[in-house]
């Protein structure tokens, strides 16, 4: 008998979420397989921010992406030992009467599997995507990243200094800042947490900003609008400050500088460029090999700690992209 821990969907959240929104459930799977079945075990899962946004009903797994590792099968065009993608959420063991579904995880050479879930998964090519097509991004530009230290951030303002762009990041915490200087070559970062947004853009980007990769939304993304230059382009990607909140902010409305300026604001989502993905992680892969993109992610040991690991998105506790190990 095999047996699977999940995480249960329980409370509907209120505000940021708790320990208590969640049970940790187990199941007993089978020990002999049918024919044509497997038996998916999970190597790495992801927690990331949309989870809070589109909860799954209650009472249900939450829904997440893992790297799983095929441990048992009855299907020979996926023995065990074979890695793959699934969308199977917060649980330990999946069983597969029709394997079809799975997806094989690419070939990453002597790259960690982990990164199927970041660099080389859904943020990476969002950030790829996002960016590239969102912000239309020119060598003589300057752009803005906030939540720059994340799983998408860190390879927004990477990619930003491959096309040329001068890169200005804002992320919570002073290690952050340092390590997105020193390490990644972004060339202004600050602290939101102790500097103004006001006075750090002054400060960093004293002529304008022509590119702005939003994570953050908010009030502050009305602030960021107002240092855009002429023809500036602003990708809209997530509004993370805004998911734990039951209503909407009370910003102001930035519609006098997007028309004077002439600014292009567009929403990005991920899902739209599924027909690119192939080409978005060629390149990702690409720059990664060659060093040109560098990749940190913060992994939590044990599945027991998932729910801890999934709060800490909102308090900034990871560096990089959140990665649970079970
Ligand atoms: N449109 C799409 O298709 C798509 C796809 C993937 C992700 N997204 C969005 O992209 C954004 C980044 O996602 P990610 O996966 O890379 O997450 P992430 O940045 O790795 O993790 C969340 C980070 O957000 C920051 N944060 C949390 N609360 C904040 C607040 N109130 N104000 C400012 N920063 C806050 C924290 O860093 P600090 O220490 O810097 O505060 C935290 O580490 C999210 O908004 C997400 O929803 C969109």
């Amino acid at each position: 008998m095999v047996l699977c821990k999940k995480w249960i969907y329980a409370k509907t959240f209120t505000g940021a979420p708790e320990a208590g929104n969640f049970t940790l459930e187990t199941e007993e799977l089978p020990d002999q397989l049918k024919h044509g079945e497997v038996l998916c075990e999970a190597v790495f899962l992801s927690v990331d921010p949309y989870m809070r946004l589109f909860p799954v009903p209650v009472g249900s797994v939450m829904m997440g992406e893992q790297v799983a590792r095929i441990s048992k099968s009855e299907n020979t065009d996926y023995p065990v030992g074979t890695y793959v993608k699934t969308m199977d959420g917060w649980k330990t063991h999946t069983l597969y009467s029709d394997a079809s579904k799975l997806t094989k995880v690419q070939d990453l050479g002597d790259l960690p599997k982990s990164l199927a879930l970041g660099a080389l998964g859904l943020p990476g090519l969002t950030a790829y995507f996002g960016f590239l097509e969102g912000c239309c991004p020119k060598s003589t530009d300057t752009v803005f990243v906030n939540s720059a230290a994340g799983a998408v951030g860190m390879i927004v303002g990477q990619i930003a200094k491959i096309k040329g762009c001068k890169v200005v990041g804002s992320a919570g915490s002073d290690e952050k800042c340092k390590w997105l200087k020193e390490s990644l070559g972004f060339d202004e970062v600050f602290n939101y947490k102790t500097k103004p947004l006001e006075a750090a853009l002054n400060d960093h980007a004293p002529n304008g900003l022509d590119c702005f990769f939003d994570n953050v939304g908010g009030e502050d993304t009305t602030i960021v609008i107002k240092h855009m230059n002429k023809y500036g382009r602003t990708a809209i990607c997530g509004a993370i400050s805004q998911y734990n909140k039951s209503k909407g902010d009370k910003g102001e409305l930035p519609y006098s500088p997007i028309l004077m300026n002439l600014l292009r604001v567009e929403g990005i989502q991920i899902m739209n460029y599924v027909q690119k993905w192939p080409e978005g992680l060629k390149q990702m892969s690409q720059w990664i090999n060659e060093g040109k993109i560098k990749y940190k992610e913060t992994v939590t040991e044990g599945f027991e700690n998932m729910v801890s690991a999934f709060i800490g998105l909102f308090s900034g506790q990871h560096v990089g992209k959140a990665i649970v190990k079970p």
